[in-house]
């Protein structure tokens, strides 16, 4: 039993797509089966080798619980639910979840709803002599509604990818989760008047739920809160400490007696030694640009009390990062070289190194992280971006007990790692530094694919401001998932910044998904259906038809030479070619004239009618990756063989015709649906919120606004340091200062101060 694995499900549409597609069995020794209300909370026990699950009484989950407690393997199955909890955790968790409507249930109980589902499931494991890979996405902050900006950035372009490698035959392991420590929960949770644990409960299945929506097919979604994250963490701590790549060093921090903690630099705000400009922030001053130490700031406050805070010392650790830079660079050499690393990606890793490398502390006096378990250090945590990417290994032990078959294998397995640029320097140093640190055969990243960034219309996402669309607003625009993956793909942040626009979005679904890509796949089968009474008739390839499927051949092989370097956003451009041949073809050989010809005409219209219909299978399986609904539909309205999808993509992409003469097709309809003008103009007013500090309009104070504004300055202020960190070209970082400095007057009117600095105590203007 020891490849148990168990994993909770919050809607109910999860589980048929995850039963369909992998060929499940369901244990069926009672009524859950058959049921068609399906829980809230469905548990899956994955490459289950005994019956564990025939215990399961579906209408009485405490009766399940009571007997799944004396089975070992049951229990040890439930751990891995809700993070190494147990069976208790998981049976209180299910306790707090909503009572069922009367109306849909006669249960009344609040957990009488709950009906297991058991499965089986195969574990996904390297194999010799398969292409093995990894691929991770950047694990988003849990403490926020992502936008489709990391959307794109993170999830959806790993997503692709890994649908694409699986059509490939490739053997994969796609994981990511939420990433759940540090201080910004800790002032999330104070802010919304949860524990720390609270808030990671309640956005970790906010962020699952939106990833569900968008058909990011995971194989497993965890999250950095467990166990596993604090048994490897710590032992990657203490192998970095045997091999001596650790420093100690005593550090001047300032720490708030009210609030009872240290203030981490973001948080204490005061006059800049440098300019005396009077919001310094205790890393930075925004209006001079220099770097700042927190304990220099002239009267500091914290900024959550705006009590002043004291000076104390505390000893720190520090990842040796020089010492390991020979190494890194050996490492960086061969990895760039030989992988497909994005340009930015490279850029902004040689920037780091140019400089040279200075030691980085990786612990903090923080309440809410994993615990830095040498006794020097009690009380510490581990800095998150010490921490957080260590969850890629957490996570995938989680999914399986033989995770370092994947993490201790840099032989068999290739890493892909996928992020938006402000990620790389963790990626692409940092990271790599502690594991090879750690010195334990560890899985570097072979592959690291970056995004740039994605605006929205002329603007950047911003939740405070109410800019831009949020994952959990995307699906109440009524614009399937479908189409809002294809335009974020198409639009998708590809080695130059991109946008987001709802006109264009409007465009692009009428242009060609409705013209070009749906009007081709909907004729090629209304044809089938209309003039060959549903079935593919025979083809006899002449001249033309031989033209048009080596130029499909071309665009199929261009479409998986891009694919196989990443580059998800070009790929999508041949196969929309695809559909325009294919249009051209059937408006100059007109088979709806041909069918009313003489026998040589007619045979010429079926020849047209199958060329088409067979390029709309391969169409339906080059989509999938992209848009896997619309893919499926498209085959289920031609009832295509499984077996196409599994052989299209494989090899370096000949076409091959999968759809024979006398096929019956299924019954076909229209594919996409027009984006009407109003339609588009009324989803931006009511979803695509505004600018709401426009300062002509900003007279007074306006507290609501106030509120906004200061996480406006906080998430600016981090864009820009995040600039600075990467060392980014000057004029943009001077750009991102002024916007900064624009919100900061802005939030200083809506407090009703004046926006110019404060003259200083004691001191004459
Ligand atoms: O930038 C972010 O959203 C981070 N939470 C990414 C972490 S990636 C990995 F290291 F965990
Ligand atoms: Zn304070």
């Amino acid at each position: 039993m020891s490849h148990v694995r168990v994993v909770p499900f919050l809607s109910r549409p999860a589980l048929p797509a995850l039963l369909l597609p992998s060929g499940l069995h369901l244990f069926s020794s009672n009524a859950i089966c058959r049921s068609v209300d399906y829980s809230p909370f469905c548990l899956v026990i994955y490459e289950c080798q005994c019956q564990v699950g025939m215990n399961v009484e579906a209408h009485n989950p405490i009766a399940w619980f009571d007997r799944g407690a004396v089975l070992h393997s049951c229990e040890s199955a439930a751990q891995k639910v809700l993070q190494g909890k147990g069976l208790q955790g998981m049976k209180s968790y299910m306790q707090r979840q909503p009572a069922p409507q009367s109306s849909q249930s006669r249960d009344t109980q609040p957990y009488m709803k709950i009906k297991p589902q058991i499965c089986l499931f195969p574990i996904s494991l390297p194999h010799e002599g398969k292409r093995n890979l990894l691929v991770t996405s950047a694990l988003p902050y849990v403490n926020n509604v992502p936008h489709l900006g990391n959307i794109i950035g993170c999830v959806l372009s790993a997503d692709v990818f890994s649908r694409y490698g699986r059509l490939r035959g490739w053997n994969l392991l796609f994981v990511c989760g939420t990433d759940e420590y540090g201080t910004a929960t800790e002032n999330k949770a104070r802010e919304e008047g949860l524990t720390p644990q609270q808030i990671c409960d309640k956005y970790h299945a906010i962020h699952s739920s939106i990833y569900k929506w968008f058909q990011i097919d995971f194989d497993f979604f965890g999250r950095t809160t467990t166990e596993k994250q604090t048994e490897i963490a710590q032992d990657i701590f203490w192998r970095i400490h045997k091999h001596g790549f650790l420093i100690e060093d005593t550090v001047e921090q300032l720490r708030c007696e009210k609030c009872q903690r240290f203030l981490a630099d973001r948080f204490v705000e005061g006059i800049c030694p440098h300019c005396s400009y009077p919001e310094a922030r205790g890393d930075q001053c925004d209006k001079c640009g220099r770097l700042i130490n927190a304990v220099e700031l002239r009267e500091p406050q914290c900024k959550v009390c705006r009590q002043t805070p004291v000076v104390r010392s505390s000893k720190h650790l520090f990842l040796d990062l020089p010492k390991l830079e020979p190494q890194l660079e050996q490492w960086l050499e061969k990895s760039t070289s030989t992988g497909d690393w994005t340009a930015n990606a490279k850029q902004i890793t040689r920037s780091w190194l140019r400089d040279g490398l200075k030691p980085r502390c990786i612990t903090r006096d923080l309440r809410w992280g994993t615990p830095v378990p040498h006794p020097d250090f009690k009380e510490k945590v581990f800095y998150v971006w010490f921490d957080a990417p260590i969850g890629y290994l957490s996570i995938t032990a989680n999914y399986t007990d033989k995770w370092e078959k994947w993490w201790k294998n840099p032989h068999q397995v290739e890493l892909y790692n996928f992020m938006a640029k402000d990620n790389v320097p963790f990626h692409s140093v940092v990271f790599p530094c502690s594991l090879l640190g750690a010195q334990d055969n560890y899985t570097l990243v072979s592959h690291l694919i970056a995004t740039e960034y994605l605006n929205y219309e002329d603007t950047k996402f911003s939740k405070s401001r109410g800019v831009g669309v949020f994952g959990d607003m995307a699906k109440d625009t009524g614009i399937p998932s479908d189409v809002w993956r294809f335009y974020l793909l198409y639009v998708r942040p590809e080695g130059q910044d991109s946008a987001f626009s709802w006109a264009d979005m409007a465009l692009k679904n009428n242009s060609e998904l409705l013209n070009n890509l749906g009007n081709f796949i909907n004729r090629a089968g209304m044809f089938v259906t209309k003039f060959f009474e549903g079935c593919v008739p025979a083809m006899e390839l002449q001249q033309e038809d031989k033209k048009l499927l080596a130029l499909v051949g071309w665009e199929l092989q261009q479409y998986i030479q891009l694919m196989d370097k990443v580059k998800i956003r070009d790929a999508l451009r041949h196969i929309l070619n695809i559909s325009r041949h294919g249009n051209q073809y059937i408006q100059v050989n007109e088979p709806w004239k041909k069918i009313k010809g003489g026998d040589t005409e007619r045979q010429r219209a079926g020849t047209v009618t199958g060329v088409s219909v067979n390029i709309a299978c391969l169409l339906s399986v080059m989509l999938l990756p992209y848009m896997p609904t619309v893919s499926q539909t498209i085959r289920d309205q031609l009832n295509a063989p499984q077996s196409c999808v599994n052989t299209m993509l494989q090899g370096t992409g000949t076409f091959v015709c999968s759809l024979s003469a006398g096929h019956r097709i299924g019954t076909v309809s229209p594919l996409f649906q027009k984006l009407e003008v109003d339609q588009i103009e009324a989803l931006k007013k009511r979803f695509g919120g505004q600018q709401v500090f426009d300062v002509a309009t900003s007279n007074g104070v306006d507290p609501e606004k106030a509120k906004q504004l200061t996480q406006a300055v906080t998430e600016q202020g981090e864009k820009v340091r995040a600039l600075k960190a990467q060392k980014a070209e000057k004029a943009v970082i001077t750009a991102e200062v002024a916007k900064l400095l624009d919100l900061k007057k802005q939030l200083a009117l809506a407090e009703g101060k004046s926006s110019e600095p404060a003259p200083q105590k004691g001191k004459r203007k």
